[in-house]
């Protein structure tokens, strides 16, 4: 085993959950939990799984120093974040709070300890992609919304302390994530669990913006490839490497669950909408990853989970803060088309 004792950050979210899962199958056994559990954490994402999770906040120097010292922790996997483009905009603040100074604090506790940290970074901060261009690790840094922005101040962050204090760092930057346990917010569980309850789709402008699809488990794989087999201070794109609109997205959700285009609304456009991301995954795929997923077949995958699974989303969809939330987000919207 690479590490003997791993702090996951974030666990109880979407894809720190799945991570966690990804360990304990891959025999890392020695795995503690710390997360916030903000709206969009939920213990039910590590249900059975017999991992300790301590229930605080990444900001907590004293407190995340405590988790080290009590666990021998030897590696901190950092997916803790805001994470939602649109509660950015709706709510800049807290954004700075946790992914910013957030993580400069577990850097902190890591350059303490002497002990390795790994930063999950978003291929948002890259912003809008011209062209057929496809962003390399190496590129410049252009986040265009709060939530891209702060991502995007933590990764320089990450490799700040690589230089200047020798931290054995690395960082992965993943594409848009679809799959089990993702928070309703997002696009692919919101238009899913809305086509179930025959509800309109409001898609941002044209639909024509791309994405790069990912399934969470090739998200999964390709950091553990990097925590097993990367370069110490680099950094490594994780997506399926190919991206589609998301009216194609679209398309493939309605397919799968078996529902009429007539569900899909025009609304107005996010404000500083990125009308393209796209990265090049070849630096990863040279230390043996492959996605096994095409964008379509991760969609597909993604929506006949949220089929099979309607004990998991129905009460998020009930509770009073989605529906502030929803309402906020989307009467205005909805009500002018
Ligand atoms: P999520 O919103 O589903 O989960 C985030 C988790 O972090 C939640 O469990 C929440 O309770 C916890 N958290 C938030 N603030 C915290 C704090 N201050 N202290 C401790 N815990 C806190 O997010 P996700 O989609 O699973 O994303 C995980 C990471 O991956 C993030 O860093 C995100 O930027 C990055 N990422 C996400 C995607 C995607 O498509 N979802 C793609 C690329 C990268
Ligand atoms: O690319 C990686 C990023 O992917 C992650 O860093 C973020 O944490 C994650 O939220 C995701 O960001 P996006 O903004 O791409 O995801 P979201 O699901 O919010 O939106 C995907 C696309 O769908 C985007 O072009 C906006 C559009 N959209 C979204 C919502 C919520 C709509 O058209 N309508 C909607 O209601």
């Amino acid at each position: 085993m690479a590490f003997s004792s791993i702090l996951v950050t974030g666990g109880c979210g979407f894809i720190g959950a799945n991570f966690v899962r990804l360990l304990l199958e891959r025999g890392y056994n020695n795995v503690v939990v710390l997360d916030k559990l903000t709206y969009a954490g939920r213990l039910e994402n590590l249900a059975g799984m017999g991992v300790p999770i301590v229930v605080g906040d990444i900001g907590n120097l004293e407190l995340v120093r405590h988790i080290v010292e009590m666990n021998g922790i030897d590696l901190i996997v950092n997916f803790a974040a805001e994470t939602h483009v649109d509660q950015s905009i709706l709510n800049p603040f807290v954004f700075t709070e946790t992914n910013v100074r957030g993580t400069h604090v577990l850097l902190e506790v890591a350059r303490e300890k002497k002990i390795r940290f790994h930063h999950i970074s978003t291929d948002e901060v890259y912003g809008t992609i011209e062209g057929d261009h496809h962003s390399l690790e190496t590129d410049i840094l252009a986040p265009r919304s709060p939530y891209s922005a702060s991502k995007a101040a933590a990764d320089l962050l990450v490799q700040s302390y690589f230089v200047t204090y020798g931290l054995q760092t690395t960082i992965t930057r993943g594409s848009n994530n679809v799959g089990a346990y993702q928070f309703l917010e997002k696009v692919v569980p919101l238009f899913a669990t809305n086509a179930m309850l025959d509800l309109p789709l409001p898609v941002y402008g044209d639909g024509l913006q791309m994405r790069d699809y990912t399934h969470v488990s090739d998200h999964c794989t390709g950091i553990l490839a990097v925590l097993e087999k990367g370069s110490i201070g680099e950094i490594y794109n994780v997506g399926a490497g190919q991206e589609i609109t998301n009216m194609a997205m679209l398309e493939v959700l309605l397919e799968t669950l078996n529902k009429p285009r007539s569900l899909i609304r025009h609304v107005t456009d996010r404000a500083g909408h990125d009308r393209r991301y796209s990265v090049s995954v070849k630096k990863l795929e040279a230390l043996g990853w492959k996605a096994q997923y095409a964008p379509k077949e991760a969609v597909a995958a993604a929506a006949k989970w949220y089929l099979e699974n309607p004990t998991y989303w129905q009460p998020v969809r009930e509770s009073s803060s989605f529906q502030a939330y929803y309402n906020r987000q989307y009467a205005k919207r909805l009500e002018t088309v």
